[in-house]
């Protein structure tokens, strides 16, 4: 087998490659070696050599020149020859081989078809497999979707287990207020669960304090948007008190004529004596 016939073959391989990957396989040596020397088994140290040259001459970036430069540059042969330690004429066949495989430049000697050509027919049998990019980058795409996928579902648990937390937290502040929380406190959320004054005025009271005035001093009267009225008894007279609750004062909203004056008396003497 001589060498011209050899070095035919692989370009002939060449060829059919690019043809079928398009030129990002030159973008992977490892593989584009393989795939020569699958389509042309090396049968030869000529044949070894040639293969090593095309091979190396896309690792080496030589052909992401001449697909720039849309040819071979001045001195590509003789960069690649030194690199390789090869003789200038056997690097200028590499580079020449490129040249033909990628239907560019002017070195159309051996007569094969520029790919330009070739590889409109090839579409429907070659092209297998996607481009290496492509393949890369859909596999990139699909992780991103993975890893965003999972960022938004560890989220929204984190968003509930909060949540579940804070509904706990509103119902022990709602029950329990300022204070550590009692199991009486706990338990009187609901009002028919505080123990009910027989007294029917107090009874009243609670009723009315329940209703009006908790949502603001908290259930048990330890505050809230209005002040804790625990102990109010020491602050204020029951008459001081009751003018309070009648006409207000600041933020504190008067209550005549919402309340009758027996509801002001009675949820003044729970207030006092209860809470
Ligand atoms: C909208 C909220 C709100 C409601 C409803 C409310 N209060 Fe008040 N209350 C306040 C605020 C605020 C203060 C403090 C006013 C101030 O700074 O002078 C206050 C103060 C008081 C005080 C004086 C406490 C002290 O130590 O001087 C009493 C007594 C009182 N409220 C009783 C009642 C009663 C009884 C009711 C129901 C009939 C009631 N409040 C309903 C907001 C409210």
């Amino acid at each position: 087998m001589d060498a011209g016939t050899g070095r035919a073959r692989v370009q002939a391989a060449l060829n059919e490659a690019v043809a079928r990957f398009r030129v990002g396989i030159a973008s992977d040596p490892q593989r584009l070696y393989a795939v020569l020397a699958d389509l042309a088994p090396p049968t030869s140290n000529d044949d070894r050599l040639a293969l090593r040259l095309v091979v190396e001459a896309a690792g080496s970036g030589v052909v992401a020149e001449l697909v720039q430069a849309g040819g071979a540059l001045p001195g590509v042969a003789q960069g690649l020859a030194t690199r390789c330690q090869v003789t200038v004429p056997d690097a200028a066949w590499a580079v020449g081989a490129w040249c033909r495989a990628l239907g560019i430049g002017t070195d159309v000697a051996t007569g094969s078809p520029p790919v330009g050509a070739h590889s409109g027919l090839v579409p429907d049998v070659g092209v297998v497999r996607p481009p290496l990019a492509d393949a890369a980058g859909s596999g990139r795409a699909a992780l991103l979707i993975a890893v965003s996928v999972a960022v938004v579902l560890v989220l929204l648990a984190a968003g509930l287990v909060w949540w579940l937390l804070r509904a706990g937290d509103d119902t022990s502040v709602a029950d329990g207020g300022a204070g550590a929380p009692t199991t009486e406190e706990e338990a009187g959320g609901s009002s028919s669960g505080t123990s009910r004054p027989e007294d029917p005025v107090l009874a009243r009271g609670l009723d009315v304090y329940q209703e009006t005035c908790a949502a603001c001093h908290g259930q048990r009267g330890r505050g809230g948007v209005g002040s804790n009225l625990q102990d109010v008894e020491s602050r204020l007279s029951e008459e001081e008190h009751i003018e309070v609750v009648t006409q207000g004062r600041s933020s504190m909203p008067a209550f005549e004529g919402v309340l009758t004056p027996e509801e002001i008396d009675a949820v003044v003497r729970y207030e006092r004596e209860e809470l």
